[in-house]
């Protein structure tokens, strides 16, 4: 009686796991989904990867699916700096776009560490039914310079590691990528049949009737000299005063990001070529219309090699620092401006105040590492709150300025990896009384009278010598 007990424990529990994967990798997305057709263009133009996906989802269940899942590899998903989707409504001209939520998901089962982001749907998709869903999502640091050293005069080569295969949890029956590079010089590919090449564009597919979850790694080798702009740290300071005028002030670490400058760099070379090194002498820095007071300056001084085109609808700075900047190399400045108040300064119909000014980096193409938003709110603000359409960290400090008697609420938020996409409104509600306006006015009013005071004192007073006459 005992011998078929013991055997059946021993047998019962592989089973269990047995089934546990047959289930498992055909998991709870796979079996309600499945994608009819699917498109990935991938933008390698820049050193900011674009990829753009046009899926066609059909639901072959009987009961309706609210979400569509979408599958990373774990090396990708760190990069991943923004996701969005849309589901495209009208046709030609009438085409607008309905935004979808996208949120990162966990699948308990996820084969060789896939991540998962899911994007829910407005209207559930029920049985038999299908949808387009567009979605673009923004890589970072995803291009590994090679030769990692390269002299002035080289172009720089860069890898791209991807898959030809859409990574999918659901099977998909027709799919082609587009790699699109910056030139036609492709030093080599990993094909996977068909493969093809035209110009300065790869194609991968059409491929038929993938299963779940399917990969198939590929690197491209390929030339990309467009400047790998990284700022390592981004300090953006706002400081809203209510006598008019919000002043800006931004630190910057920047780095060029790109293949190590190697030998030793001759300005009469650069001057003389235009270097392909993708090494960059000038950025340009997109700020709101209506910008004054501009200033540029690094640790040495004013920098007056900025110039500053304005229209109406934007202004545009271009800067210079004092040398190019190659591969590896640094470069630390300040760019001031002031802006006019009623631009970014509402009142909500509740009664607050709010500033609706935009997030992300003013220089364009360029990835930040790290960015830090302060915004400094006059004195006497209230209960500030922070609405930004993506997840950041948020915290309150204090800080001081001259004639401040309480110091001021400055609402500080954080968010690593930011891209130009990241260059949306967000605003800072606050609750602010009025009579505070007048404290910095009745202390300057209490300044100069004690100074006046001072000075009528000061000339009625007597110092001179008087000589004692010689008689
Ligand atoms: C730099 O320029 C700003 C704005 O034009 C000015 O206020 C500041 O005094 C200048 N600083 C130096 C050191 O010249
Ligand atoms: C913020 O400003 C942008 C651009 O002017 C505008 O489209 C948006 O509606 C504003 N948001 C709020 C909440 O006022």
């Amino acid at each position: 009686m005992v011998a078929p007990l013991i055997l059946r424990s021993t047998l019962v529990f592989p089973i269990a796991i047995l089934l546990c994967l047959i289930y498992g990798s055909s998991s709870i997305f796979s079996q309600e989904l499945q994608i009819v057709n699917a498109e990935r263009r991938v933008d390698l133009t820049t050193h900011i990867v674009r990829v753009y996906l046009t899926l066609k989802v059909e639901n072959i269940r009987t009961s309706p699916a609210s979400e569509i899942i979408l599958a990373f590899p774990p090396q990708q998903v760190d990069h991943v700096a923004s996701i969005k989707a849309v589901i495209p409504v009208g046709k030609k001209k009438k085409k607008s776009y309905l935004p979808l939520d996208v949120k990162p998901t966990e699948a308990p089962d996820a084969p060789n560490g896939t991540k998962y982001f899911s994007i829910s749907l407005i209207k559930p998709l029920s049985s038999g039914e299908s949808v387009t869903v567009e979605v673009l999502y923004i890589l970072t640091h995803s291009l590994e310079p090679f030769p990692v050293e390269i002299s002035q005069a080289e172009s720089q080569l860069v890898y791209y590691h991807d898959s030809a295969l859409i990574l999918s949890p659901y099977h998909i029956k027709e799919q082609t990528t587009f790699l699109k590079t910056p030139s036609k010089r492709v030093e080599s590919f990993t094909r996977l049949e068909p493969t093809d090449r035209a110009s300065n564009e790869i194609k991968y597919g059409p491929y038929n009737d993938r299963p779940a979850h399917s990969y198939s790694p590929v690197i491209v080798h390929f030339e990309n000299n467009s400047p790998f702009a990284v700022v390592e740290e981004l300090v953006r300071e706002v400081e809203i005063s209510h006598w008019g005028s919000l002043q800006i002030t931004e630190h910057y670490t920047l780095r060029h990001d790109g293949a190590r400058h190697k030998g030793v760099f001759s300005r009469l070379e650069y001057q003389s070529k235009q270097s392909p090194s993708g090494s960059f002498k000038r950025l340009l820095a997109r700020l709101p219309p209506r910008v004054h007071s501009v200033y540029y300056r690094d640790g040495i001084g004013n920098i007056s090699s900025s110039h500053l085109r304005r229209d109406s609808r934007k202004s545009e700075m271009e800067i210079e620092p004092r040398y190019p900047l190659f591969g590896g190399w640094k470069a630390t400045f300040v760019i001031g401006y002031g802006l006019p108040l009623e631009d970014f300064l509402f009142e909500s119909p509740d009664g607050r105040r709010y500033l609706n000014f935009t997030f992300g980096c003013p220089l364009v193409e360029t990835v930040v590492d790290k960015l830090t938003l302060k915004v400094a709110l006059p004195e006497g603000s209230r209960n500030p709150s922070a609405l930004v359409p993506f997840d950041v960290e948020d915290h309150l400090e204090t800080s001081y300025s001259y004639l401040d008697v309480i110091g001021r609420t400055v609402v500080v938020l954080e968010k690593k990896n930011v891209v130009p996409e990241h260059n949306t409104h967000f605003q800072v509600y606050y609750e602010f009384n009025r009579a505070f306006m007048l404290a910095e006015p009745l202390m300057l009013v209490s300044v100069f009278f004690f100074f006046f005071a001072a000075t009528v004192t000061y000339l009625h007073m007597d110092f001179s010598i008087h000589k004692v006459k010689e008689n």
